[in-house]
């Protein structure tokens, strides 16, 4: 069977129905994307129609901002700096699933400085969430310029980090395999503790692209990883060493799981090559500006003039890459 299961990230949660109800464009009911019938097409346990009505026909509130006092900051090479932010111990809870990304700023600047970041670590004990960025853009360099017990401006929470997320959670007691490229160490690591307290075993494949060294070596251990240092892209394909670890590991390791953390280009070369001999799961790097279905800065368009919010709709990485339109 080929067919895609969507599912909308929001779908069921508080922030549901969203603006996207208020336009009659929701992408799971009917009945709110200008149908007169019901045909739910991901019944997620809640009537997204009926909480619409109860809410007087109109949007749930939406994320709002928050002040975070920086605990710590640690620039690493010059290129990545890690925050830890103290937060409100409900946003901490919201952010511990894989997936989990919020926007940020410097309270000095405007709303157009949000940048979406991945989320690292989180500790609900001591209400603190971790991030690492890239210092590369206008943004990420105004962010780098904030110093500790300085506030961070936070817009949260956000789940749709990961595409294939369902991928994750059913993988069960087997072997995994993650794949990271440079930054995509950073949310990586939500993904490996939800597969290590799954039950997995875990193997890396860690390519540091530009970094010298790995910034994530503690975690690598807490999780108890085997890592396999390799060089993943190789003139815009996968490395023939690559190539050669994944088919070893799926036909040695039986692995139940690949999930990357990767550039598109890596995420889509591996869907490929693996060609649904295992389950997969990858990063979303669409470009963010709203994170709530409102700006198309994250739209993509398929064959059949389909069009996709990537910030709010959830499906496997295959479906992803399928009949993609890029011009
Ligand atoms: S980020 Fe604005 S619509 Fe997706």
């Amino acid at each position: 069977m080929n067919y895609e299961v969507t599912d909308c990230i929001d779908a069921g949660t508080e922030y549901c129905p969203c603006h996207l109800a208020e336009v009659g464009e929701c992408i799971l009911c009917s009945q709110l994307s200008g149908k007169t019938f019901c045909d739910c097409i991901n019944w997620k346990g809640v009537c997204i129609y009926q909480e619409y009505v109860w809410n007087g026909e109109k949007a749930k509130a939406q994320r709002k901002n928050y002040f975070c006092k920086v605990l710590k900051k640690e620039i690493i090479e010059n290129k990545v700096v890690i925050f830890t932010l103290l937060t409100t111990h409900k946003i901490a809870q919201d952010l511990m699933h894989p997936g989990s990304y919020i926007f940020m700023r410097s309270p000095k600047t405007t709303q157009f400085y949000d940048a979406p970041i991945s989320i690292m670590d989180v500790n609900t004990e001591e209400n603190w969430i971790k991030v690492a960025i890239e210092i590369k853009g206008i943004k990420t360099k105004t962010i780098n310029n904030l110093e500790e017990n300085e506030n961070m401006l936070i817009r949260a929470p956000f789940w749709n980090g990961i595409f294939g997320l369902k991928n994750i959670y059913s993988a069960e007691d087997g072997v995994s395999l993650i794949v990271a490229r440079g930054i995509g160490q950073a949310p990586m690591i939500p993904v490996l503790k939800k597969l290590y307290s799954n039950g997995n075993r875990l193997i890396v494949i860690l390519d540091k692209a530009n970094y010298r060294e790995a910034f994530i070596n503690e975690y690598l251990i807490n999780y108890d990883c085997r890592v396999i240092e390799c060089n993943t892209l190789e003139k815009g394909e996968l490395s023939g060493e690559l190539k050669e670890i994944i088919s070893r590991c799926i036909e040695e390791e039986k692995i139940n799981l690949l999930h990357c953390d990767g550039p598109d280009i890596l995420n889509f070369k591996l869907v490929e090559f693996v060609e649904g001999r295992v389950k997969t799961a990858s990063c979303n790097n669409a470009r963010m500006c709203c994170g709530e279905g409102v700006c198309g800065s994250c739209s993509a368009r398929f064959k059949g003039h389909v069009v996709k919010r990537l910030c709010k709709i959830q499906t496997e990485p295959k479906k992803l890459f399928e009949g993609r339109r890029l011009i």
